[in-house]
């Protein structure tokens, strides 16, 4: 709870509507956010990854229920994949202005996900792992 108490105010209160999760697994913070992106119109707002064929299908029919297929998308794919940042950017319109870590909390993963997907993230937006956060700051 107080992990969705924070992305609710990062992502209604920055208007974040490109956003990108590393694990989905059973969907509880996908379901949230995308019906925090309805909530703002935005639609194709969140591409969430996840290795796991049984986890991103079972979220998917979650999703299908909520009604929410035009504001989430499910990718079963690794995020360490150097295609994935190209995928995501594919779905969102754009480059992520909100990257959620939710994965391996561990040093030398967090080190492989920043080196491959910290020059991903937009200007000015936010790097947010469940065990830190920080800004990328524009290079202008
Ligand atoms: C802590 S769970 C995510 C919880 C989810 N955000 C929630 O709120 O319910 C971590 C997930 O990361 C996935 N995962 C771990 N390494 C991955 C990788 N390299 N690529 C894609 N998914 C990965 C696992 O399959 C697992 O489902």
């Amino acid at each position: 709870m107080p992990l969705i108490s924070l992305l609710h105010g990062l992502v209604l209160g920055n208007r974040a509507s490109r956003i990108v999760q590393f694990g989905t697994c059973a969907g509880y913070s996908v379901l949230l956010l995308g019906w925090m992106l309805r909530r703002m119109n935005a639609t194709r707002g969140l591409f969430s990854l996840d290795l796991d064929p049984a986890m991103c299908e079972m979220t998917w029919r979650w999703i299908v229920r909520a009604g929410l297929e035009d504001f989430v998308e499910i990718a079963q794919r690794n995020f360490l994949d150097p295609q994935s940042p190209i995928a995501a950017k594919e779905y969102l319109g754009g480059d992520p202005e909100l990257i959620i870590v939710d994965s391996f909390h561990e040093y030398q993963a967090t080190l492989n996900e920043l080196d491959l997907w910290f020059a991903a993230l937009a200007a000015g937006g936010v790097w947010f792992s469940t065990t830190s956060a920080v800004s990328r700051q524009t290079s202008t």
